[in-house]
């Protein structure tokens, strides 16, 4: 029986050390390999409800004092733990061989078991052998049930993940957490940011920005709208009439003068825009009022608003037209 431990004991430590690319395995031994392997759950139960039995039966005899069962029943439990602990560690390392799993949780799993299965059976044989006395045997069946929770609760990770990410009160916090950041971002995006700028971007910086700077006016920053071109500002907060920036998109498209802005053989602003900015100049022209701010008849730009809260950086940050 020693002998048996022994080489059973070598080839548990071995299994730990084999370089897993080393084991090529053909279609056809993957096929039996994968049936094995998926058997893994059925045969881990077992070790897990003998132990525990083990451990109720051994400490309750020794508070009770009431006789323990058997030696003989005893020994038979050992060697029936010993074994369904080997077959749960061979098919577990054939899963191990094809898994997908995240590895550093799975060594430890592995790790675990295998020194389980270790002490088990070097247990199993020296209690077999009449070897060991009572206190050591309940110091192996306590240091057993340590392995086995911590295999256990490795096990659950690899197939279920972390359990307290799970937790009510885990969920709950999280998903207060994510309700609290999109208040919080709607909160934030100011009307400037999220929609004047974008319009200034589509209709008006590729002629009033970085590139050109026609009538020494520049469209592409609060800043510059309120400091205006050659005709003064072109931002006048409160002033429709004032801010040439609006002025100039009012004035009919066929003017003489041509100054309708933007130039009427290019992209015009549609009907929302246009009283969205109109809006925006009368209430203040704030470049901090938050979208919350919005009339609700602004409604249909609800688009631009989504689009810029799915991604910020693609309206601020656009250079297409600059
Ligand atoms: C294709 C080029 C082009 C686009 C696009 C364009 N502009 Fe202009 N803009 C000009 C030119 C050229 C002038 C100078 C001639 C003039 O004053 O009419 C000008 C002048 C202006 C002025 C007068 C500035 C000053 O102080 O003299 C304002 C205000 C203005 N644009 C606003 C706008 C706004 C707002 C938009 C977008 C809705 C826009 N522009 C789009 C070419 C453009």
């Amino acid at each position: 029986m020693i002998t048996l431990t022994i080489i059973i004991s070598l080839v548990l430590i071995s299994l730990l050390f084999i370089p897993l690319e080393a084991i090529q395995l053909n279609t056809q031994l993957d096929l039996w390999r994968e049936f094995i392997g998926v058997m893994h759950p059925l045969f881990l139960h077992l070790p897990v409800g003998l132990l525990i039995s083990l451990v109720v039966i051994t400490v309750a005899s020794k508070l009770t004092k009431i006789p323990a069962i058997p030696q003989l029943t005893y020994k038979a439990c050992l060697i029936l733990l010993s074994v369904s602990s080997l077959i749960s560690v061979a098919t577990g390392y054939l899963l191990y061989l094809g898994d997908s799993y995240p590895q550093d949780v799975v060594d430890a799993h592995l790790w675990t078991a295998v020194v389980f299965t270790l002490i088990l059976s070097w247990h199993t044989t020296l209690y077999c052998l009449d070897k060991i006395k009572a206190r050591a045997n309940g110091s192996f069946l306590a240091v057993e049930l340590c392995l086995l929770i911590m295999a256990g609760h490795y096990g659950g990770v690899i197939t279920h993940g972390e359990p307290f990410d799970k937790a009510p009160w885990v969920v709950n916090a999280e998903l207060k957490k994510i309700e609290q950041e999109k208040l919080e971002a709607q909160h934030s995006s100011t009307i400037y940011d999220s929609l004047v700028a974008p319009i200034m971007v589509e209709y008006c910086n590729y002629c009033h920005g970085i590139k050109k700077d026609k009538a020494n006016l520049r469209t592409d920053s609060y800043a510059a709208m309120l400091e205006g071109g050659d005709e003064g500002p072109s931002l006048v907060p409160g002033n429709i009439e004032k801010s040439t920036l609006i002025s100039r998109m009012l004035l009919p498209i066929d003017d003489e003068d041509e100054e309708h802005m933007p130039p009427a053989n290019k992209k015009q602003l549609n009907q929302a825009e246009l009283d969205f900015l109109i809006w925006w100049v009368k209430s203040g022209a704030s470049n901090t009022s938050t979208l919350n701010e919005i009339p609700s008849q602004f409604d249909t730009l609800n688009q631009k608003i989504k689009e810029y809260q799915e991604d910020p950086k693609s309206n601020t940050n656009n250079t297409k037209y600059y």
